[in-house]
């Protein structure tokens, strides 16, 4: 059991963990994840470790309520605890000294970019992440942001907060705006966002890294679950990954891959959501 530090309720759909897990919080790096076995009869869902304090014996994780697992992680209480969690996993981000970096990131793709945008940084880059949110009300970890990066740029779907449009668009706009272009840049969020992105940053000639979410089922490299085509090559994306070079990454094949259980994943989180007390989003 990995007992529950503390718990903060980011948007109504999204929950912040901090995890008592020592030995994963001595060996992580930005970029890598965990697998998350919220009680012992749930499915293991992966999350981004968004950070990990040696001294505390603690790991930072940001959960999103999308299906069943997700919810039933969400709504795990403050003073609770989860069944396992194994990690890390996957392979640190590629961090380089370039000069300047982008980092998209969209959802909660804002928590998982943290750490990579903090590494980036301390790495001596000049950084500005462009950060999405669907409305004002669901921006998250707005000071988090402001205290790794050199600069943090909000977009939202709504017009209701900073540039009226999607992360992509924003970049599309700043590097119109301004005349330069980034040396690099990091996306991670949704996999439509990434895909526009990396057809964005490709057109712009951007060299650009993905932190793909295939689904993934035992995080080892061992059942295939989470295979993902990079330049015509099948990639285990939890043990190769999640980061791939963005414009190598086939986006086609990847969102028909996560389609492949819909209908078996909304049955089971309308089975439990009568039991968890949820509402339908
Ligand atoms: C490397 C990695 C890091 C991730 N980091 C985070 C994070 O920090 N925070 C966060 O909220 N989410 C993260 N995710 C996504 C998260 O794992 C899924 O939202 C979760 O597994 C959904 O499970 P569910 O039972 O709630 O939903 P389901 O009903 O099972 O699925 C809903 C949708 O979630 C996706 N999904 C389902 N199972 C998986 C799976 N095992 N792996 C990936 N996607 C899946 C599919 O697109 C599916 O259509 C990450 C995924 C990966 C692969
Ligand atoms: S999740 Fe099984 S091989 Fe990657």
């Amino acid at each position: 059991m990995n007992k529950i530090i503390r718990k903060q309720q980011l948007t109504p759909e999204t929950a912040l963990f901090e995890v008592e897990a020592p030995r994963i919080a001595k060996r992580w790096k930005p970029g890598q994840f965990i697998i998350v076995r919220p009680n012992a009869g749930s499915e293991r869902i992966p999350l981004t470790l968004v950070d990990g304090n040696k001294e505390r014996g603690t790991i930072t994780i940001v959960v999103q309520r999308i299906g069943k697992t997700s919810a039933v992680t969400v709504a795990t209480p403050a003073d609770g605890a989860f069944h396992d969690v194994v990690g890390p996993l996957g392979e640190p981000a590629h961090i380089t000294s370039v000069g300047k970096v982008t980092l998209l990131a969209g959802g909660v793709g804002v928590a998982e970019v943290l750490p990579v945008a903090k590494a980036f940084k301390e790495a001596g880059n000049y950084t500005v992440v462009l950060a999405g949110a669907r409305t004002d009300s669901l921006r998250i970890l707005r000071e988090e942001l402001l205290a790794v990066a050199d600069e943090v740029i909000w977009a939202t779907d709504d017009g209701s907060f900073g540039f009226a449009g999607n992360v992509v668009q924003l970049l599309q706009d700043v590097v119109k705006a301004s005349g330069e272009k980034p040396d690099l840049s990091h996306v991670i969020g949704p996999i439509p966002m990434m895909r526009a992105a990396a057809k964005a940053t490709k057109d712009l000639g951007i060299k650009t890294y993905a932190s793909v979410n295939p689904v993934m089922i035992d995080g080892t490299g061992m059942c295939g679950g989470c295979r993902v085509t990079v330049r015509g090559k099948v990639r285990f994306a939890c043990v190769e990954g999640p980061e791939f070079d963005a414009h190598e990454v086939d986006f086609e094949e990847l969102t028909r891959r996560t389609k492949a259980y819909k209908k078996q994943e909304v049955q089971a989180y309308e089975a439990h959501k009568c039991a968890l007390g949820l509402q339908a989003h």
